[in-house]
């Protein structure tokens, strides 16, 4: 089966993690967001992925090459303007003459992907859409179906009393490749709010796939870092990527632990890092490669990316701290702040609880 992931947004709400990443490729537990994507394509038996790039194009392409690592065959196609999520899918367009899956690029879930293009198959639907119930409709795209699962209407971001269903479109589709047809080229076009209302307008059958389970989008910060969690708590986290799950502590090669350090699991650490004297560390916590955790420094649920240098004494809590940041002696960071790549943060400052600080910051 053959799959295109949705990966060329800028990604502005994730931001600042997101200013010199591409969404698909921000770490969750040490592993690029799309591999763990990948993973479970490629377990559901797609073998074929098709990447569309825009935003940061190179860094995608860098890593996963011709997709052999990761057992697929990665193809790749670039805009260069976006496209929008539908017009990107119709720029790939002579890639595909058979059913094939369209997957947001932020999306990871619990859901069976092989069941869903047998119900597409057989219902003879142009467009197979898969539906996640949610306790709150407002932030998202409400598809109303009828009892057969033939989808009646789309209402974006509805108000709570304005839907007679709590299903939400979870950002995977089965297209058949002639929906795209009389799409207009190198234009941009959304599945949300042209492509799929336009062809139930135009009476073409669309379907709905509902499944329950595992279902996060990691388009905010808070999504970004509870995936996280989720993953090395393992309790809610979605099929086989948890392979950390009940690891106590896992810790890469070369990285060293000083006797007197605290680790209270889950905390993963990864490859040549050192964690110094009398360190507290609280999991859930992750922390990438090339990291020096000072003495008596203390970290409580925190994701640290590669080569982050926190000093003695200093306190995190509950916040991510991107790649390259050098967080000094005494300083503290508060819960909810995102502080992005190549910060400086100065001996003993404080930067206060949801405070976003942007790239090459000097903090004083
Ligand atoms: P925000 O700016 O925070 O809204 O993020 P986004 O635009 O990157 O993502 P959004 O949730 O709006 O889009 C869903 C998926 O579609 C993401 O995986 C995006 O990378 C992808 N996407 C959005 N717009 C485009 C586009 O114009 N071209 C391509 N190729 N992908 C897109």
């Amino acid at each position: 089966m053959k799959a295109i992931v949705l990966v060329g947004g800028e990604g502005t709400r994730l931001r600042p993690l997101t200013c010199q990443t591409p969404k698909a490729m921000v770490p969750v537990v040490n592993r690029p967001f799309l591999e763990h994507m990948v993973e479970r394509l490629k377990k559901h038996a797609v073998d074929t992925i098709v990447l569309t790039l825009c935003y940061l194009p190179e860094l995608i392409q860098k890593y996963f090459k011709d997709g052999a690592r990761f057992g697929v065959k990665m193809v790749y196609i670039e805009e260069k303007v976006p496209l929008g999520t539908a017009g990107a899918v119709k720029n790939a367009e002579c890639l595909f003459d058979e059913p094939f899956f369209v997957l947001n690029g932020d999306v990871l879930c619990d859901l069976d992907y092989g069941a869903m293009m047998r119900a597409h198959l057989a219902c003879g639907a142009v467009a197979t859409i898969a539906l996640i119930p949610v306790e709150d409709v407002t932030q998202f795209g409400v598809v109303e179906t009828a009892p057969e699962g033939r989808i009646t209407r789309f209402v974006e971001k509805p108000k709570a009393n304005e839907v007679g269903t709590n299903m939400v479109n979870a950002g995977t589709y089965i297209l058949d490749p002639h929906v795209l047809r009389d799409m207009p080229r190198n234009k941009p076009v959304s599945f949300e709010r042209q492509l799929f209302p336009g062809l139930l307008a135009s009476g073409e059958r669309l379907t709905g796939f509902p499944f329950t389970g595992y279902w996060i989008d990691i388009g905010k910060p808070d999504n970004y870092m509870e995936l996280n969690y989720h993953l090395l708590i393992g309790a809610r986290s979605p099929g086989k990527a948890s392979s950390v799950a009940g690891a106590v502590v896992e810790l890469g090669q070369g990285t060293s632990v000083d006797p007197g350090a605290i680790m209270d699991a889950p905390v993963v650490v990864g490859e040549r890092c050192s964690i110094g004297a009398g360190v507290v560390i609280k999991g859930p916590t992750v922390i990438g490669n090339g990291c020096r955790i000072g003495p008596g420094a203390r970290l409580d649920r925190v994701i640290v990316w590669n080569n982050v240098s926190i000093g003695k004494n200093a306190r995190l809590e509950h916040c991510i701290v991107a790649n390259n940041c050098l967080v000094n002696d005494n300083c503290c960071i508060g819960e909810g702040c995102v502080v992005g790549d190549d910060v400086k943060v100065t001996p003993s400052c404080v930067i206060q609880p949801g405070t976003k600080v942007w790239p090459g910051t000097l903090v004083t």
